[in-house]
């Protein structure tokens, strides 16, 4: 199992574990895998917090950020952060706005407190500003060995900044012709994510794309992403070129994972099916459990969703109230997850899962050692 790769970044098994909770991180990569925080939820200041926090509990081993940043920012003049948030803000229909908080007064969701978060602090936190300074600030911390960016390649400045630094580039992609742009602009590792997979997707599934993107980027290594929850998974993706295996919905249901006592309960009892592709929270096709919001987006009456990053402020009415009411918010919480969710029935320490995965990939190459003979 010790790819080139896992060589290269001194990890035992190349298994990527994305998550938004600094614990995962920790557990993960202290088991041998790598554990990669997601950053998009963290104002600068707060991933200064998440990322000290993280070092001085993971001993010598490496880790990695993901940070959510467009090559090219159509905003990227605006730097008052609030009046970017202002101006995005005189662009959204007032009828979207109207029908989310429509569908939150059908649910019984109340509004929101007084005094309460308000809806440009999530913009603000998820803007290409902040995700540059998510950089800079991962940089100083000599144990993120991995910057990877949920958009492919960062801006020049930035692809050249991470690699000066001497820390490895990821990239997700969906498709061959967006992982060859990616490699053509310098990433070192590109990530192929089938359409099973949780958060942003495409339409292509794994099987297929997993060895076109091996092909097509070659010698620069692939990790294989979307749907991957079992070690003879990774012992497939392994076989089909892949130089390791990206995974985000494994680790929702770890004891560490954050996620509400609600939420949990809804994924471990999801079956495979209860997922679907909506734009209903960024304006880009995102994987998430089937709700009463995905549906209400679906509906004939229903606007169209907004492009990023104006989707995002609509859906802020849905985050932000789930957040001050979790109980009165169950049927319309945003759950991004992918399709394997339907395995995923059991709560599982961080730790064990990796051990089991190491387990499970074993026994599927003893499996197959006997298919290897002639005779
Ligand atoms: C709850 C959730 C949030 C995600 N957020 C991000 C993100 O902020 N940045 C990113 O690059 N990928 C994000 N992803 C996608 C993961 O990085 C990963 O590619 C995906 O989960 C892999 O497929 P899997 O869910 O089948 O393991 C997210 C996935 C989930 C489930």
């Amino acid at each position: 199992m010790r790819t080139s790769l896992a060589e290269r970044l001194g990890i035992d098994a190349p298994i990527f574990a994305f998550s938004h909770c600094r614990d995962v991180v920790v557990e993960a990569s202290k088991a041998g895998a790598i554990g990669v925080l997601g950053c998009v939820g963290f104002t600068p200041e707060e991933l200064e917090v998440q990322l000290d926090w993280i070092d001085a509990r993971i001993g010598d081993k490496p880790y990695g950020i993901d940070v959510v940043m467009p090559e090219k920012d159509p905003w990227a003049e605006e730097q008052d952060l609030n009046r970017l948030h202002e101006k995005l803000k005189s662009m959204i229909p007032p009828e979207t706005i109207a029908y989310a908080k429509k569908i939150l007064a059908d649910n019984g969701v109340p509004e929101m407190p007084e005094g309460a978060q308000h809806e440009g602090d999530y913009l603000i936190r998820s803007t290409a500003a902040t995700a540059r300074r998510h950089v800079e600030i991962a940089l100083k911390h000599p144990k993120v060995r991995l910057v990877a960016n949920a958009l492919g390649a960062p801006p020049a400045d930035v692809t050249r900044l991470i690699k000066d630094n001497g820390r490895v580039l990821a990239g997700l992609c969906g498709e061959v012709s967006q992982g060859k742009k990616h490699a053509d602009a310098g990433v070192d590792i590109i990530i192929a994510q089938g359409t099973e997979g949780g958060g942003h997707t495409g339409e292509i599934g794994s099987m297929v794309l997993w060895p076109e993107v091996v092909e097509a980027v070659a010698p620069i290594p692939v990790l294989a992403a979307g749907g991957v929850g079992s070690g003879a998974q990774i012992a497939a993706a392994l076989m089909l070129g892949a130089q390791g295996v990206w995974t985000g919905s494994l680790w929702l249901t770890t004891i560490e994972s954050d996620l509400t006592e609600h939420q949990r309960e809804l994924l471990l009892a999801a079956r495979s099916r209860d997922t679907t592709r909506s734009k209903s929270l960024t304006g880009k096709p995102c994987r998430m459990l089937k709700n009463e919001w995905t549906k209400a987006w679906e509906a004939p009456d229903a606007p169209k969703t907004l492009p990023l990053p104006l989707q995002d402020i609509v859906a802020a009415e849905a985050t932000g109230r789930a957040r001050a009411y979790p109980d009165k918010a169950r049927a319309v919480t945003i759950n991004p997850v992918g399709q394997i969710v339907g395995r995923l029935n059991e709560l599982e320490r961080t730790r064990d899962v990796v051990y089991r995965l190491i387990e499970e990939y074993y026994a599927a190459t003893e499996r197959f050692k006997p298919l290897m003979s002639w005779e």
